[in-house]
């Protein structure tokens, strides 16, 4: 008996609860017109049809974090023979070159600078923003 009252209640309460849910949903929506969808890429409504789907990434990581947590182990002493960074006579012939070179270079390695300089899921960028950032401090 006990039983059956509480589970009666129970459901009571969830039942009121989902309609307290939907009659506040139904009231956001009249009160905004309309619902809005976005396409996302991999959706099924991504593929044809003319909708354009929005590539959702993740937010490249800044230049200065991805270069402390890589690039500083070489560029910040001169290990391994980096071009210190603030060492503008290091750098000036280098920069000459384009800062798309610079960044090639960083992204695909070149001599005794590992690619992507010990930051292995940097995206291309992720190595630019660190260019960027040690350029900065030139
Ligand atoms: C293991 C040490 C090491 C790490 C880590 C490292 N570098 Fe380097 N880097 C070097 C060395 C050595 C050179 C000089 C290569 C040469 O000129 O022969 C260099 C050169 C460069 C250059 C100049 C390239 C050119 O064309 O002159 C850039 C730009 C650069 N590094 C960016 C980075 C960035 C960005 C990171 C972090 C994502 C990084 N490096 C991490 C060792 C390192």
């Amino acid at each position: 008996m006990i039983k059956t009252i509480f589970g009666f209640l129970a459901a009571a309460v969830i039942s009121l609860s989902a309609y307290a849910l939907t009659a506040k949903d139904q009231a956001i929506v009249d009160r905004i017109g309309h619902t809005a969808s976005v396409c996302v890429a991999g959706d099924p409504c991504a593929g044809t049809g003319g909708a354009a789907a929005v590539t959702v990434a993740s937010a490249a990581r800044a230049g200065d974090a991805v270069y402390n947590a890589g690039c500083a182990a070489c560029h910040a002493s001169g290990a391994a023979g980096a071009p210190k960074t603030g060492d503008a006579a290091a750098w000036s012939a280098r920069v000459d070159q384009g800062v798309d070179t610079l960044v090639s270079h960083a992204y695909n390695g070149y001599n005794a600078m590992p690619a992507k300089g010990l930051c292995a899921d940097c995206s291309e960028d992720e190595i630019r923003n660190a260019v960027d950032y040690m350029l900065s401090q030139l």
